[in-house]
């Protein structure tokens, strides 16, 4: 192990993404000391920057968590020192190998790790990635490439990068990332379902009337309207992250933890298939009759006036891209036959949330129906694992009111994580960057897994773009279309998170 050297490098390094989340997600695992004793970080980009110019940089945005603050200050410090600059072209095969001899004289004959991670836009990632890996790849360890999404816009762009990134690197090499996956509540679906003796069980159509996947943001496009613009929500957020921890919930039981194993499950069909990659594609296609779109538009609220999608200048006027969409999708197999799996996600709505609802099937019978002001047909359990923020687990239950009388109430059983553990919820960042290091492919996104998901969305994309569906109007910070409404209740469901009691 002393041996060898890991060596990070961030490609895309001025950007957003690397400021806001990767520089930040490096430096708590430092702290963590969850680094290997030799490592390096070099950030890449075009802009010119000395070494000192990228730590002043970094610095701005690393930040302590609350329990420990105690040398926060002096770990910063010599975490900087480990984080380089190298100014390149992304397609400049040249600039690479400057970078392989910097790379080489830190590791000093120890055994070279690398891992690059493409933080840059769509269309210069096979350049990047045939660079580094001609130009700046391990000679005698591994090399692993990080790469955000966008993968593609439909199946064939989709299939084309998969393709152009196979002429450089093997599919172990590459490890696509949906940062949902590595957020604490959707790492803990797993765990909730399979340690716990009364989830496992109640996991089907017999008990499970409708489970319901919801993104919301109480912002717009702010500043990211170029490149929203070209993707729309369903492709931001629903074809990837929603389904992912769709695919995650529904999926059979694994073998084993085995990134493998798990994959398997996922994705539903033919012989050897991966278990989540199983469940995307037991999916039945998504019908327009299923789905709502949505763009909000201005409003002024208190004097103050919020734009519209389309005030964004970096947006079309006659933009119909999606901020919000909803769908009703199915999965056409023994355990979910049946049983509606709703999706929302938008832009620009009430509130900031991200959430799994589960709504149980009635009691049968109507014991506690008569005289007690509760209708037990409506009020059925419900269990809501809230991904963000103020991370929660809980459970609606009914409940004898205390007293002499026969009266129910709805009550939760709640784990609130904040009240229960006085530890920070690491970045998802911080999880996905270390299991790249390690290996660890589990929370990654397989291309055949990506294919299943594109198989499910491309169809109905092409149909919106091709057929120019107008999206249902809703005013900034609104709770969006009532198209979805009722699409919820053809399906006979309410949507949770509309309900007062929730
Ligand atoms: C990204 C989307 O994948 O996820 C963004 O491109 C979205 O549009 C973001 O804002 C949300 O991530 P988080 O972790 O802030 O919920």
């Amino acid at each position: 192990q002393n041996q060898s050297t890991v060596s990070i490098t961030v490609v895309g390094a001025s950007g957003d993404l690397a400021k806001k989340k990767i520089f930040p997600a490096l430096f708590a695992l430092y702290y963590e000391d969850c680094l290997p004793e030799h490592f390096t970080i070099y950030g890449y980009s075009r802009s010119k920057m000395t070494d000192v110019e990228l730590r002043n940089m970094v610095s701005k945005t690393l930040t302590c968590r609350i329990d420990k603050r105690a040398n926060c200050g002096e770990k910063m410090e010599e975490f900087l020192k480990r984080c380089f600059y190298h100014s390149g072209q992304y397609d400049s095969q040249e600039h690479f190998t400057e970078l392989d001899k910097k790379l080489k004289e830190h590791e000093a004959g120890r055994i070279s790790n690398r891992l690059f991670y493409l933080s840059i836009p769509p269309n210069i990632f096979v350049d990047a990635v045939k660079c580094a890996s001609s130009s700046a790849s391990s000679v005698n360890g591994w090399t692993r490439v990080i790469v955000e999404k966008p993968f593609g816009r439909d199946s064939e762009t989709s299939a084309a990068l998969t393709k152009s990134l196979k002429q450089y690197l093997e599919e172990d090499q590459i490890f696509r990332i949906d940062h949902y996956l590595g957020k604490e509540l959707v790492e803990n679906l797993s765990v909730l379902r399979f340690s716990n003796l009364i989830f496992e069980p109640l996991w089907s159509r017999q008990y499970i009337r409708n489970v319901q996947f919801i993104f919301s943001e109480d912002f717009g496009t702010e500043g990211r309207g170029g490149y929203f613009d070209h993707y729309g929500i369903i492709r931001d957020i629903m074809q990837n992250h929603l389904l992912q921890i769709l695919a995650l919930f529904a999926m059979e039981t694994p073998v084993s933890l085995d990134a493998e194993d798990i994959r398997n499950e996922k994705n539903v069909m033919k012989e050897y298939i991966p278990i989540q990659v199983k469940v995307l594609r037991s999916m039945r296609p998504i019908q327009m009759e299923d789905v709502v779109i949505g763009q909000y538009k201005s409003h002024t609220k208190g004097g103050v006036t919020h734009p519209g999608y389309t005030d964004d200048k970096t947006v079309p006027k006659d933009s119909l891209t999606p901020t919000f969409a909803a769908a009703a999708l199915f999965i056409d197999n023994a355990r979910w036959d049946g049983v509606p799996f709703l999706m929302k996600a938008g832009k620009a709505l009430h509130t900031r949330r991200a959430e799994i609802r589960v709504q149980f099937r009635h009691v049968p019978g109507n014991l506690y129906n008569r005289n007690t002001g509760c209708d037990l047909d409506k009020a059925t359990n419900e269990l809501v694992i809230r991904v963000q923020p103020d991370e929660a687990i809980y459970l609606k239950i009914n409940n004898k009111v205390p007293g002499l009388g026969m009266r129910l109430d709805r009550s939760n059983l709640n784990l609130l994580y904040s009240a229960r553990y006085s530890k920070e919820i690491p970045d998802a960042y911080e999880r996905l960057l270390l299991d790249a290091i390690e290996g660890e492919r589990r929370l990654f996104i397989r291309s055949d897994e990506l294919d299943a998901a594109w198989s499910l969305f491309t169809p109905l994309l092409k149909e919106i773009e091709e057929k120019k569906r107008i999206p249902e109007y809703y005013p900034y910070g609104s709770r969006g279309p009532v198209g979805a409404h009722y699409l919820a209740a053809k399906h006979k469901v309410q949507w949770g998170d509309m309900s007062l009691d929730q």
